[in-house]
């Protein structure tokens, strides 16, 4: 009977809950429906808030010298670069928090691929440790890689390898964090790639929110 309320109320409240006026200047990119149609552009749909905050304030402020008080993070993207500061300070939680909140995207539904997963790379399990296993993070601060798009997670492998430090004159992107950081720095670009292709073929997961409610994507 619990469980039954439990569902019940949060269907209604999916139905009723108002579009955040915050968050609207990203939606033409982030939004659920738009993402199809923008192969560049990360899911960040069901994302850990605390990860997507630091992510925000990090774009916004372009160039962090020491750190973001909890751990030191540095990013660089023309795009994003010129997008976040759209969102006012008092609202950065919100709009983090309305991302985090919606169900997560499987790459595999808006690019295709292969329908089973390739063979977990050697030494994956080194990256379940904050990751999650098959990369469904459980950790604050930590994003899940299952189901995000395969050349993005390429690419920000190659950007916290080859970041050395944070040139605000060198154009492109760039992207440091003192963990991840490490953890690419010896990657090479085959390993890279068998990495990014075994996360992008996993099926994304929202983390469950309340007792009851199922937030698997679509069941699969
Ligand atoms: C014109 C398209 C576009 C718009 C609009 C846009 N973004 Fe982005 N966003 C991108 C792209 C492209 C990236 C990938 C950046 C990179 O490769 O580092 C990105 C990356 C991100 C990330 C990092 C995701 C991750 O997994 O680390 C966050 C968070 C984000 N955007 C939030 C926002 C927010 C909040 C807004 C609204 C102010 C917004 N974006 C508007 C294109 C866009
Ligand atoms: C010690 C913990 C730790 C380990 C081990 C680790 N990571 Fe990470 N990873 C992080 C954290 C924390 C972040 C978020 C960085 C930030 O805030 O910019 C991250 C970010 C990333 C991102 C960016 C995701 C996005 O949405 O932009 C990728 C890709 C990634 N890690 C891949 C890997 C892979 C592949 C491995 C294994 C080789 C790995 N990580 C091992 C902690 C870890």
């Amino acid at each position: 009977m619990v469980v039954l309320a439990v569902a019940v109320l949060s269907d209604t409240a999916a139905v009723a809950e108002p579009l955040l006026a915050a968050a609207a200047p990203c939606l033409s990119c982030h939004g659920r429906d738009q993402l199809v149609r923008k192969p560049g552009v990360p899911s960040i749909l069901g994302l850990d808030a605390k990860y997507l905050i630091h992510q925000i304030t990090a774009f916004q402020r372009e160039f962090v010298p020491r750190g973001s008080g909890f751990t030191r993070l540095e990013r660089k993207h023309p795009v994003m670069n010129a997008q976040a500061p759209k969102i006012k300070r008092a609202d950065v939680a919100a709009v983090a928090r309305y991302f985090a909140g919606r169900p997560c995207v499987s790459a595999r539904d808006l690019d295709g691929g292969p329908a089973e997963s390739p063979p977990p790379p050697p030494d994956v399990q080194r990256c379940f440790v904050c990751h999650g296993e098959a990369g469904r993070s459980h950790h604050a601060f930590v994003p899940s890689l299952a189901g995000q798009r395969r050349n993005y997670l390429r690419v920000q492998l190659q950007a916290f390898r080859d970041t050395h430090w944070v040139d605000m004159t060198r154009p492109g992107r760039s992207r440091t964090h003192n963990m991840m950081s490490r953890q690419g720095a010896y990657l090479t670009d085959a390993e890279i790639d068998d990495l990014a292709a075994y996360f992008a073929a996993q099926s994304c997961r929202t983390p469950v929110r309340a007792p009851g409610v199922s937030s698997w994507d679509g069941g699969r």
